[in-house]
């Protein structure tokens, strides 16, 4: 794998401005363009990297997203980034690390851009029911051990255009305000939100997490059509439980969702 060291994230820059936080951030590397993030992080990790490293790149070559799909993002115009994180939770906690993330993106989002934000489960982030980032939480496990998790997340940030068949449900801060963001400066909110939120994790807080995550979360109450594998079903999206789990009533019984790809939203 090639990778090129960044002129326009800066290593030295993030880790200074990201002094105060408790654990993510004291370790910073920034690259011109890899394959993805996340791969970079699972290398790193695996050759011992600390818990809270970050990999920041202005260009994914290999960018993934969930279910296998490509994450493309144009150069130099969004955020791509991973973080590599040691938990130290109980195993069944580890199911918030995407709501969690998702959260803090749109924390973020709000506190920089102003927008209101809107989370699809498990952890898209929309604005006006547009996808406007994502996130692809990676896990390396043995015997039943979590030796370390992949936070990955992209955030259309600057990108002006959109191919044809994804400019119906995607978009950028950009293209909803006008406004060209300072990535640093977006960036660094979402890392300092991240670290608050893992610190809430750490310390067994996961009800103010899910309670955030609930009032950012428009489908509830709401009809929905969802994938399983290659099977179309539909029902009304009730809660999230306290795993994270998606809560469905379909034909009056209530089932609970681990994985599903939310297809509509009846809003
Ligand atoms: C999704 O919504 O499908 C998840 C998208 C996740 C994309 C990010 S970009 C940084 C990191 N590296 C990757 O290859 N993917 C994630």
């Amino acid at each position: 794998m090639s990778v090129n060291f960044s002129a326009v994230f800066s290593s030295e820059q993030l880790m200074r401005r990201l002094e105060t936080n408790v654990h993510i951030g004291k370790s910073v590397f920034c690259y011109e363009s890899v394959g993805s993030t996340n791969d970079v992080a699972h290398r790193f990790a695996k050759d011992g990297a600390r818990s809270g490293t970050i990999i920041i790149a202005e260009f994914q070559t290999a960018g993934r997203g969930r279910n296998a799909k490509k994450w493309i993002a144009q150069k130099g115009e969004n955020i791509v980034a991973s973080v590599i994180l040691r938990p130290t939770v109980p195993l069944e906690h580890l199911t918030y690390l995407p709501l969690l993330a998702a959260l803090s993106v749109a924390q973020a989002i709000e506190e920089i851009v102003g927008e209101r934000t809107e989370i699809k489960w498990p952890n898209d982030v929309l604005i006006r029911r547009k996808k406007v980032a994502g996130v692809l939480v990676e896990t390396s496990a043995q015997s039943g051990t979590v030796d370390y998790v992949v936070v990955g997340i992209g955030i259309n940030v600057n990108q002006a255009e959109f191919p044809d068949d994804l400019a119906e449900r995607a978009t950028s801060l950009f293209l909803e305000t006008g406004i060209v963001y300072d990535k640093t400066m977006l960036f660094v909110s979402l890392m300092q939100f991240l670290d608050a939120n893992y610190a809430r994790l750490t310390s067994g807080d996961t009800e103010s997490i899910l309670n955030m995550w609930r009032a950012r979360c428009e489908m509830l109450g709401k009809h929905i059509t969802f994938y399983q594998g290659d099977v179309k079903r539909e029902g009304i999206a009730i809660d999230i439980d306290e795993r994270g789990f998606l809560k469905v009533r379909i034909d009056h019984k209530e089932e609970v969702l681990s994985q599903a790809e939310i297809q509509t939203i009846r809003y």
